[in-house]
C-alpha cells in the first residue's frame, strides 16, 4: 500500500479538517510528549498485566515500560515461538533472572477460536490480572482478505478478536478489580462510518484498506466506550488511547518504506519526524498503574478529566461524539455478540456468565 494512495486520498480529503489533526500527528508528534509521566521502577510490583500483539513495534515497548516497573507479564502474541522469543528478548534488555515474570501464550487473532483457546489458557491460570492493553493491530494491503471465520482481517484483528477475548474474560477481570483496560485505537477512527458498521465484510461498500482501517479503529474505540459503561461500577476502567504516528511494522506492507534506494530515504526522513514504538507507548504506560494519576501533570486537570475515555500525547481528548455515542457503541456491541453467536463461539451459556456479572454487584 503505498503512503500517499490515492483512494486513501480520497477518503481522506472528504474530511480536510481531520486531514490536518493527522498531518499535525505526524510532522509535530514527537514534540508534542514533551510532558510525559514515566512510570516509575517498581510501580507495577506484584500486579500482572495481559498485553496482545507484543513481538515488536509499540506492545513490546510497552512491555518494556511494563517489566521495569517490574509488572509481572502476560505475553500474547501470534506464536509460541514469538511469545517466547519476545519474554528473552525483555529478559536480556532488563537482565531480568525471575523465570516468574513472564508467562507465554499463543494466540493468531484472525482465528477467533484461537482467541477462545486463548481465554480458556488464561482463565486456567486463575490469578488476577491488573491491566489488559487491547494492541494487536494490522494495517493490510490494498487487497482484501477474509479470514476463516468469513469475516474482513482488519475487522477480525484489531477488533473481533479483542471484543471476544475481553468478554471471555470479563468474569476473572472483575474478580481482579481495580482493573484497567487500555484498546489501543488510532486518531483515524475519524475517517470511520458508524452506518457502515454492519457491512464489516465490505459486501455493500466498495473495499478500500485504508476504509478497512479506519472502521476496524472507529470499532475499538466504541467497543471502549461502551466496555467502560457497562463496567465502570465493577472497578473497571476502560482508556481508548491513540500512540500518535509510529514508525514500526506497521507499515510492513508500504512500498514506499521498502522499495530499492527510495526506501531507504523515505525511512531516514520518516525516523527524525514519526515517533519510535517507545515513544508511541508513553500514553499507555502512563495510564498504567497511576503514572498520570499523581504525577504534577495532574494540575489542572479535574477529577472527571481523569474518567475521560480518549487519550492521546498524555493527555485526555475529547472525542468525535457524531461517531462515538451511545447509540453506535451499543449497535456495535449486539453486532459483534451476534456474530459470535452465529458462528457458535458464543453460547447461551457464555452469555448469560457475562449478562450475569454485569448485573450482580
Ligand atoms: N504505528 C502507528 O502509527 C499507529 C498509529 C495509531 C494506532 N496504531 C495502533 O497501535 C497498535 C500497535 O501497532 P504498531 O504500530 O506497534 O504495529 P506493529 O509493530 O506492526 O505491531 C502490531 C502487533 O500486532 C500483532 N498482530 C498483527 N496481526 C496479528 C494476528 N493475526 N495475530 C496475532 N498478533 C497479530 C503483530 O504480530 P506479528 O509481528 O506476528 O504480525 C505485532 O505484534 C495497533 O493496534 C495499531 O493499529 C499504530
Amino acid at each position: 500500500m503505498a503512503l500517499v494512495q490515492l483512494a486513501s486520498l480520497k477518503v481522506f480529503l472528504k474530511k480536510p479538517f481531520v486531514t490536518s489533526d493527522v498531518l499535525s500527528d505526524f510532522l509535530f508528534g514527537r514534540f508534542k510528549l514533551m510532558n510525559c509521566a514515566e512510570l516509575e521502577n517498581s510501580s507495577l510490583k506484584n500486579k500482572t498485566a495481559l498485553v496482545t500483539g507484543c513481538n515488536t513495534g509499540i506492545g513490546y515497548a510497552t512491555c518494556l515500560k511494563l517489566a521495569k516497573a517490574q509488572a509481572r507479564i502476560l505475553i500474547c502474541c501470534r506464536t509460541m515461538q514469538k511469545s517466547i522469543a519476545t519474554a528473552d528478548s525483555l529478559r536480556r534488555e532488563l537482565g531480568i533472572h525471575d523465570k516468574g515474570r513472564f508467562c507465554c501464550f499463543e494466540a493468531d487473532m484472525e482465528n477467533l477460536d484461537a482467541v477462545t483457546t486463548l481465554a480458556q489458557d488464561i482463565i486456567q491460570l486463575n490469578e488476577q490480572i491488573h491491566f489488559v492493553i487491547l494492541n494487536a493491530g494490522v494495517m493490510q494491503a490494498a487487497n482484501k482478505k477474509i479470514t476463516k471465520n468469513g469475516l474482513e482481517l482488519h475487522f477480525a484483528v484489531n477488533h473481533m478478536s479483542h471484543f471476544l477475548l475481553t468478554y471471555l474474560l470479563m468474569p476473572q477481570l472483575i474478580r481482579s478489580a481495580p482493573c484497567r483496560i487500555i484498546v489501543v485505537t488510532s486518531n483515524a477512527y475519524e475517517y470511520g462510518k458508524p452506518e457502515q458498521l454492519a457491512d464489516h465484510r465490505f459486501q455493500s461498500f466498495p473495499y478500500i484498506a485504508v476504509s478497512a482501517y479506519a472502521q476496524s479503529k472507529l470499532a475499538n474505540i466504541l467497543f471502549a466506550y461502551e466496555l467502560k459503561k457497562r463496567f465502570k461500577d465493577k472497578g473497571i476502567d476502560v482508556f481508548a488511547v491513540h500512540p500518535g504516528a509510529v514508525l514500526s511494522d506497521i507499515y510492513r506492507e508500504e512500498w514506499l518504506l521498502h522499495a530499492p534506494l527510495v526506501g531507504f530515504f523515505t525511512q531516514k526522513v520518516l525516523s527524525r519526524i514519526m515517533r519510535t514504538p517507545q515513544e508511541g507507548g508513553k500514553t499507555i504506560a502512563a495510564l498504567l498503574g497511576d503514572a498520570l494519576f499523581s504525577s504534577s501533570l495532574r494540575e489542572g486537570y479535574s477529577d472527571a478529566c481523569f474518567s475521560n475515555l480518549y487519550w492521546k500525547d498524555c493527555k485526555p481528548q475529547p472525542v468525535n461524539s457524531n461517531l462515538v455515542n451511545d447509540i453506535s457503541a451499543e449497535f456495535l456491541w449486539r453486532l459483534s455478540i451476534s456474530i459470535l453467536k452465529d458462528l457458535g463461539i458464543l453460547n447461551d451459556e457464555r452469555l448469560e456468565m457475562v449478562e450475569l456479572c454485569e448485573k450482580t454487584n
